[in-house]
């Protein structure tokens, strides 16, 4: 499996997101079968501002290589200054086309820069002639998709992400893989394929309808980090294995293990990462209620020791 010069070891992608994707919960995806993980994105003008918190954010550790680094922005000189910057300690680069977010779009980046391709067209096209590593570039629908996918091609770009729903969308109704194949059908480069991928099944569905080359996975991936096993295997025996809820716990516990190593994100983060791995549980709603008011690491994994302890 390649996406310009660099092999992965499988199909399967962690999608970019922001207040999920640090460094611990990368390794641990990687850990848990992905074959390519991602940042959250990063603000381009930031990095060009040379912002300290901002530059932290592109650090990355050798357990978790490859790793894709996303950025967004649309100032076509800060995102080629970004990329280069990036591209240390990086195996791609990614470029963010689809966030919907009204802070983002108001600056005209992300999904802003749907409505003009040939603004896509530049940015891809100088970081590609900036960096040396594979570019690739993340877009969700609208009426131009396919014209604007040829261009992503046409610009250098590695692959393409689709996140198989408009902008306006959000998270709302079902991603439409029907599109994601028509995009497959009309460019050369490979195609991730991205949206409402939950399980075993949905990936080997996605992977028969669209014939993408590679499978993106955002929400299934955060309240479970070893998804991707879990999707080797049905690809492999097409039978679902899925992970206990006591795991589920355990992959907890090996987090903090790894964020003890590379370092821990802010306590909101770590609490969030043990409220998401929890959801869904049986028996849960007292566990969950009671992390909600926890104020430090320690209690915080006294409380989920406690919670998988007779
Ligand atoms: C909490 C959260 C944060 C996200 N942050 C980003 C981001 O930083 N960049 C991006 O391109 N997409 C972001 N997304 C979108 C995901 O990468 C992905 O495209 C989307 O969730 C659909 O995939 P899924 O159905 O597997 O979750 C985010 C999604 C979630 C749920």
């Amino acid at each position: 499996m390649k996406i310009g010069n660099l092999n992965l070891k499988n199909n399967l992608v962690l999608a970019p997101m922001v207040g999920i994707n640090d460094p611990a919960f990368r390794i641990l995806c990687k850990k848990y079968g992905a074959g390519l993980v991602c940042t959250e994105m990063i603000n381009a003008n930031a990095i060009f501002k040379k912002n300290k918190a901002t530059i932290k954010k592109l650090e990355s550790f050798k357990e978790e290589r490859p790793i894709s680094i996303q950025l967004f922005g649309a100032n076509i000189e800060m995102m080629k200054y970004a990329a280069k910057i990036a591209e240390k300690t990086a195996d791609i680069i990614d470029i963010n086309f689809g966030c919907p977010d009204s802070k983002v779009i108001n600056q005209g980046s992300g999904a802003a820069l749907l409505k003009r391709p040939k603004r896509i067209f530049e940015i891809i096209d100088g970081i590609v002639k900036n960096v040396k590593i594979p570019v690739t570039a993340k877009i969700r629908l609208n009426k131009d998709a396919i014209k604007i996918s040829k261009l992503i091609e046409k610009a250098g770009a590695s692959a393409i992400i689709v996140h198989a729903r408009t902008p306006k969308q959000g998270y709302s109704g079902k991603a439409d893989w029907n599109s994601i194949k028509e995009i497959k059908e009309n460019v050369n480069i490979p195609v991730i394929g991205n949206g409402d991928i939950c399980s075993g099944k949905d990936a080997y569905d996605i992977l028969q309808l669209t014939k993408c080359d590679f499978i993106m996975i955002g929400r299934a991936a955060m309240t479970n980090p070893a998804i991707f096993k879990e999707i080797e295997y049905y690809l492999k025996k097409k039978e679902e294995k899925k992970i206990s809820d006591r795991e589920k716990i355990e992959l907890f516990f090996e987090y903090t293990k790894i964020a003890d190593k590379v370092g821990y994100p802010k306590f909101e983060f770590v609490k969030r990462h043990a409220l998401n791995f929890s959801s869904g549980m049986r028996n849960v709603v007292s566990l969950r209620r009671k992390i909600s008011t926890l104020k430090n690491i320690e209690d915080l994994k006294k409380e989920m020791d406690s919670f998988i302890k007779p």
